[in-house]
């Protein structure tokens, strides 16, 4: 068996490494356009950060597990042909700022026709709209070569940052599918590692659906708690006890009940907002209005966060220089596509404050291209006073304390476990009176803080 997948971003690089890691009798080869993420995947600096990749990918390089940029020589080679490419939301024309552009899916496929000889099992890995699948198919039925195609759909559900945890150990393996015969081969991967029973299989629509459904589910419950958390902050409840008293109810379940600054990540508004687009397609309104008040939720949540610091901080941030903990989505991972501290931070800069940021994993390049494009999002230019505003005011360092030092306050966006190991003393020391905590991930020790003479307001708390 040969397997080749197009796309080496979060999902295709992880997800491959594990099959080739998993099955060392089928070679895999991931190919992607962009050299330099090959290149990165190649060397001993992979492109994503996660929690025990390297150990994965160092055991199969170079054995069964190939990155290359040659994508025609290995969909030839391939038996079983996965697409992982990016399916963002559309920016330009019909759907716009709602449904997924699916133009990158499309040209795997005219490319997999046109490279293909023999029978090919396609599968879908990228998060799609319902009913992809049909389009696939009949781009693929029209190749001129004499190829014969099944296609697959087989979502993704890792989480980043314990991406090789979830793929090690799934929940469960979706496959949807027409052909028992294709779904069967791809069955047999999987089951060099997942029990059989976790690996469900389904009809196509109900494959690409689930995937959607299941991210919606999930951001809601963040939705659901987070506006409770602006009911704790009213009335003196406190919603990490509020989460722990719902949570231990066996029909809600402790998990996704985290009250934060936020949801982001390169999945939840996106999938959402293709939800939505796909229900206003099929004339569904009500389901299409419910949905959509998850994302303006988690806005919501964003805005009130960086709304609460400026009232807190006597009504100005104005030149005020403040340590912005974490630029990343969540901890253990170098991802910071739609952070919520990349709105947290154009909102302060917007009140013209200082920001002196730190995030152990993302560089300094990568948050000042996050700052330029969230400026730029709303006309698609940016203009110069903008661009001056962030050079001027941003600056990255490389410790949390240089952050914190000669800052009227710390923001913490992202939950890293080394935030909750420093000299709280020393950084006092070093801030300016009164200090003040804005735990965006009810993180610290808050109590302890208090103690030393921060003053700590925290989401869905009063102080
Ligand atoms: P990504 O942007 O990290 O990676 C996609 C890669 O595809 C990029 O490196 C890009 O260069 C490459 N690519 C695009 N078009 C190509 C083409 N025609 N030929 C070769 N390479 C091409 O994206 P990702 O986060 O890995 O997500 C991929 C898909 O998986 C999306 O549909 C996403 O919704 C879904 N998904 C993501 C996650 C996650 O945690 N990131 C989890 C589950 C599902
Ligand atoms: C999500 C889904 O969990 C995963 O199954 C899917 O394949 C891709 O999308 P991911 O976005 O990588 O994964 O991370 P996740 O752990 O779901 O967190 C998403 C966002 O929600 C993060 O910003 C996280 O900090 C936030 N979150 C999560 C909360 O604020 N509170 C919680 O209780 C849980």
């Amino acid at each position: 068996m040969n397997i080749c997948c197009i796309g080496a971003g979060y999902v295709g690089g992880p997800t491959m490494a594990m099959i080739a890691y998993k099955c060392p009798d089928i070679q895999v080869t991931v190919v992607d356009l962009n050299q330099k993420r090959i290149d990165a995947w190649n060397s001993d600096h992979l492109p994503v950060y996660e929690p025990g990749l390297d150990e994965v990918v160092k055991a199969a390089r170079g054995r069964n597990l190939h990155f290359s940029t040659e994508v025609n020589a290995a969909i030839k080679a391939a038996d079983m042909i996965f697409i992982a490419v990016n399916t963002p939301t559309k920016t330009f024309g019909t759907g716009a700022g709602r449904a997924a552009n699916v133009e990158f899916v499309e040209k795997c496929a005219r490319q997999i026709a046109e490279a293909s000889s023999g029978h090919k099992i396609v599968v879908e890995k990228s998060t799609l709209p319902v009913r992809t699948a049909e389009a696939v198919k009949r781009i693929l039925e029209n190749s001129n070569n004499g190829s014969t195609f099944d296609v697959l759909s087989n979502p993704e559900f890792l989480a980043e940052g314990t991406a090789v945890q979830d793929l090690l150990n799934p929940d469960r393996v979706l496959i949807g599918g027409e052909s028992k015969a294709a779904i069967g081969k791809l069955v047999d991967v999987y089951a060099h590692w997942v029990p059989r029973e976790r690996i469900l299989t389904t009809n196509l629509w109900s494959s690409e659906l689930s995937k959607l459904t299941a991210n919606a589910f999930l951001a809601q419950r963040v939705s659901s708690i987070n506006a409770i958390s602006a009911l704790c902050e009213a009335t003196g409840a406190d919603v990490d006890e509020v989460a722990k008293a719902i949570g231990t109810d066996s029909r809600i379940g402790p998990k996704f009940l985290k009250s934060s600054v936020g949801f982001g990540g390169s999945c939840f508004q996106k999938d959402i907002l293709n939800l939505v687009y796909l229900c206003e397609h099929f004339g569904l309104r009500e389901v299409a209005e419910y949905w959509e008040q998850v994302i303006r939720m988690n806005d919501y949540q964003k805005r009130r966060f960086c709304e609460r610091m400026v009232r807190t901080m006597f009504n100005t941030v104005s030149n005020k220089q403040i340590a912005i903990w974490g630029f990343a989505f969540k901890k253990d991972t170098n991802d910071t596509r739609e952070s919520a501290a990349i709105y947290v931070c154009r909102d302060l800069l917007n009140e013209r404050a200082k920001l002196k940021i730190y995030d152990p994993q993302v560089s300094e390049e990568q948050v000042r291209r996050d700052l330029i494009e969230v400026f730029s999002y709303a006309t698609g230019t940016i203009t110069d006073q903008e661009r001056a505003l962030i050079a001027d005011h941003v600056s990255v360092v490389s410790s949390a304390e240089e952050a914190a030092r000669g800052s009227h306050a710390i923001a913490v966006m992202t939950e890293w476990d080394a935030f909750k190991k420093l000299n709280y003393e020393s950084i006092l020391q070093s801030m300016y009176r009164p200090a003040f905590v804005f735990d965006g991930r009810n993180l610290l020790n808050h109590k302890h803080l208090t103690s030393l003479g921060f003053e700590v307001h925290a989401i869905g708390k009063t102080t």
